[in-house]
């Protein structure tokens, strides 16, 4: 099927920035939220956008108006209609979302692609509201999305490999490089960076160092933000979301910080409210109010601070998804380096995997068994990377690891 017209159903951070890349690409796109001033305020987050562009001489200010003139600004579903792809990026909220489906099931012909930008939610399930479920898959994009050259594409188990072919094919012609994942909560890059990022959150809640102290060092550590940085830009509502779905997905290895919510009701949301963990780029008395009675409240403070302490929870996920075969290992560390910017050499290798091979599997073994016995079962090694090194499979120093040298 030749996709021209775009349907976006969402108008947010991630809505916004996928109606940004598409209409960039020549499509044509409609964008649908449930009010105009929602969708008028995404367009003119895309119009400044497109307005530095131009500053940078990246793209002429002809091309500029053309890219405006292709979005489409409703608040009628019914203008979806003949849209050959529609992308759902609403609340990751399901009873929403299968609300939406339902509704576009009833409006748009049976050959429709309908695609969900969910990070954490069941395709399969999502899937199973419109007939024929084959043409319903997860596109997950990542932000900024304009910046970040990763797609995941993620089937149902009812996706047809046709629909899958054709969305590959699309996101590459939005400039963005598809990589194909299982359906399990979280997917692939999701799953391995978000006990990262709720890592960093532990970090700061039980004082281990100041915020900017945990931002400051990973940098050092060659990640182009620090991941409180990265949480306030993704959003303290995102994380209030989305971490209880992997909590009670995979139970113990992924808690939940008490400071997103904490954050969340004292209204700090992040970059998007004007204050989150950080106030002005940096954490202020009311910040520190609130560590101090989660401390307070948990008994748990002052614990350790290390970078290896926040990549090394990104190490062990990835082994887990390389075991259930969510992805390739070459495919894992490809996305964690296109979706988040994992250091990486000057050719793009990098990320988890790579890492743990160059540090050794058998002192990555030794220190997740140390964080086990002195910050808690979260990081309880995966049984495969026992075997690895009982194997002789060192990593980069015997050329044999989870990639051969
Ligand atoms: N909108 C559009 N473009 C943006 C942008 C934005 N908000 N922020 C940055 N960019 C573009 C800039 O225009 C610039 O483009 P050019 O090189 O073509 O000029 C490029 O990105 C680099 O930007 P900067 O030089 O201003 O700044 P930087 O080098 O510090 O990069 C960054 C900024 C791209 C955000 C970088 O810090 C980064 O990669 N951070 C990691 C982001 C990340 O991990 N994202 C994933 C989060 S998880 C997620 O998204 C999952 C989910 O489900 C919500």
């Amino acid at each position: 099927m030749e996709i021209r017209k775009v349907g976006i159903l969402g108008a947010g951070t991630m809505g916004g920035g996928i109606v940004h890349v598409v209409a960039q690409a020549g499509f044509q796109v409609v964008i649908l939220d449930i009010s105009d001033s929602l969708v008028n305020e995404a367009i003119s987050r895309i119009e400044k956008s497109l307005s530095k562009s131009v500053e940078k001489g990246k793209i002429p200010l002809q091309e500029k108006d053309q890219i405006l003139k292709r979005i489409k600004p409703t608040i009628r579903i019914e203008d979806l209609r003949d849209a050959e792809l529609i992308i759902e990026a609403v609340v990751e909220d399901l009873k929403s979302k299968l609300d939406l489906f339902r509704r576009l099931n009833d409006l748009c012909p049976s050959e429709t692609i309908v695609a969900s930008n969910t990070s954490t939610l069941s395709i399969t399930r999502m899937a199973a509201t419109v007939s024929p479920s084959e043409r319903f898959l997860g596109l997950h994009f990542f932000n900024p999305v304009p910046a970040m050259r990763l797609v995941e594409v993620i089937p149902g188990l009812q996706t047809s490999s046709e629909i899958v072919d054709t969305c590959m094919d699309f996101a590459k012609r939005i400039k963005k490089i598809p990589i194909k994942a299982q359906d399990c909560p979280g997917f692939l890059v999701n799953r391995i960076f978000m006990p990262y990022a709720g890592e960093a959150m532990l970090a700061a809640q039980e004082g281990a160092t100041r915020p900017e102290e945990i931002d400051k060092t990973v940098k050092q550590n060659g990640f182009p933000m620090g991941p409180l940085a990265l949480n306030d830009m993704v959003g303290i509502d995102v994380g209030v979301h989305t971490f209880p779905i992997l909590n009670e997905a995979y139970g113990e290895r992924f808690p939940v910080p008490l400071l997103f919510e904490r954050l969340f009701h004292a209204g700090r949301l992040g970059v998007k409210s004007g204050k989150g963990i950080y106030a002005n780029g940096k954490a202020d008395d009311e910040f520190f109010e609130i560590i101090r009675k989660i401390q307070d409240e948990t008994g748990i403070k002052n614990t350790e601070f290390s970078v290896e302490r926040l990549i090394l929870r990104q190490v062990n996920e990835a082994i887990y998804c390389l075991q259930e075969k969510i992805a390739t290992a070459d495919d894992i560390d490809r996305a964690m380096v296109l979706g988040t910017g994992f250091p990486c050499d000057g050719k793009g290798v990098g990320g988890p995997l790579h890492w743990a091979d160059e540090k050794g599997l058998d002192w990555v073994l030794d220190k997740l068994n140390y964080f086990k016995d002195t910050l808690g079962p979260r990081f309880w090694p995966h049984p495969l990377l026992k075997q690895y090194v009982a194997a002789g499979y060192l990593g980069k120093k015997v050329k044999k690891g989870f990639f051969q040298y």
